[in-house]
């Protein structure tokens, strides 16, 4: 109970700190006549957030025993993870206290990128809920510069659950060359490869889902180099049989996940953006208008012989119960976690 109400507590401060941090962006904008970016709203509150204190102990909230989920040699305490969408130590760090089960970071590409101009992430409106919409591009500090960073995070080594380490490529190649370069290191915790085919936001990052021939092929050749688990992520912009056909393939590897999905593909007028407002006519939209398509493709693959990472548009229990039953085994969330992360502690309380 005392934790429900804590939970609840720090909810409402995280929104008001949220709403503040808004208005106060959007009238320095006003000020400097600038166009406003959600962009500069979230690194105010990454800033914040590096600011408070023993993070690890004032977001712990304990996680029931009965919602740990095994698969493979990978054990999660908790089905609810982090989706690939955030670099940002402090707030991997929160999420993971709150009770994620694992944290997916952001995807990395074999070289530092800067991504798309901004403004390139704003928060708009779909069937009257909030939602995202983003056009990043996978903004990075390149494979090398990653592998340091995520060895000097202490708090990793600690959790004792699963890290996800989302790569993306121009090429096949690109995802061989970084996962190669990753396993020349050592890691002091457990973690998985996410290959990141799905990205809506660079001119390249989505051809391996178009192409299943050539991700057969970069299989074959990372199943020579590694044995740790893969998971795939796919897009809700493929058809239900491009679905199906790339869970196939994955099922006749060992040790893979799937994971439906990516943000959808969405032109920025459709949701009242101009091109002042946004700088890339066409973006990945995330939140809750996701959550039917998500269903459609978990229940796509309910049939195939491999563990299913279900995201895109989880915000409530109802929508986690009914993924469950369509065959999900994870849950991957980031909009809902934007907009409120502590919600993670009733999911794992009442699941
Ligand atoms: C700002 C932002 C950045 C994202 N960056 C990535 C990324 O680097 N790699 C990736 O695989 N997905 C990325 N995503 C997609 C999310 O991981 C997730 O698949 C998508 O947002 C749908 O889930 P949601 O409705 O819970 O947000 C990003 C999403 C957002 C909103």
């Amino acid at each position: 109970m005392i934790d429900w109400i804590r939970a609840k507590s720090l909810g409402y401060l995280y929104k008001a700190v949220r709403c503040f941090s808004k208005f106060f962006i959007s009238r320095l904008a006003d000020i400097k006549k600038n166009q406003q970016d959600l962009e500069s709203v979230i690194d105010f509150g990454d800033t914040v957030l590096d600011l408070i204190p023993f993070k690890s102990t004032l977001f712990k909230f304990p996680i029931p025993n009965k919602n740990k989920v095994s698969i493979y040699d990978l054990e999660f305490p908790s089905p609810f993870i982090v989706s690939s969408f955030k670099m940002h130590s402090s707030s991997l760090e929160m999420w993971s206290s709150i009770g994620a089960g694992a944290v997916i970071v952001k995807t990395i590409l074999p070289d530092v990128s800067l991504g798309n101009p901004r403004p390139r992430i704003q928060e708009v409106d779909s069937s009257g809920q909030p939602h995202l919409l983003n056009a990043m591009g996978l903004p990075g500090p390149g494979v090398a510069s990653f592998i340091s960073t995520i060895q000097s995070w202490d708090w990793l080594k600690k959790l004792n659950r699963p890290v996800g380490i989302s790569i993306g490529g121009h090429s096949s190649m690109d995802y061989f060359e970084s996962i190669k370069k990753i396993e020349s290191c050592s890691f002091d915790f457990s973690y998985f490869y996410e290959l990141n085919i799905s990205c809506p936001n660079t001119p390249d990052g989505a051809n391996l889902s178009k192409h299943v021939d050539q991700l057969d092929v970069l299989l074959k050749d990372l199943r020579q180099l590694t044995n740790r688990v893969i998971s795939v992520k796919l897009s809700p912009a493929q058809t239900n049989m491009e679905i199906k056909r790339y869970g196939d393939l994955l099922s006749s590897y060992e040790r893979m996940m799937v994971n439906v999905g990516n943000t959808r593909p969405t032109k920025r007028q459709d949701v009242g953006l101009s091109d002042l407002q946004f700088s890339r006519p066409v973006a990945g939209l995330s939140g809750p208008s996701l959550i039917e398509r998500t269903r459609e493709m978990v229940r796509e693959l309910k049939s195939v012989d491999v563990p299913i990472i279900a995201t895109g548009g989880i915000s409530n229990l109802s929508d986690v119960y009914k993924l469950k039953t369509d065959g999900a085994d994870l849950f991957g969330m980031a909009t809902s976690l934007v907009f409120n992360p502590f919600i993670v502690v009733e999911f794992n309380k009442r699941f």
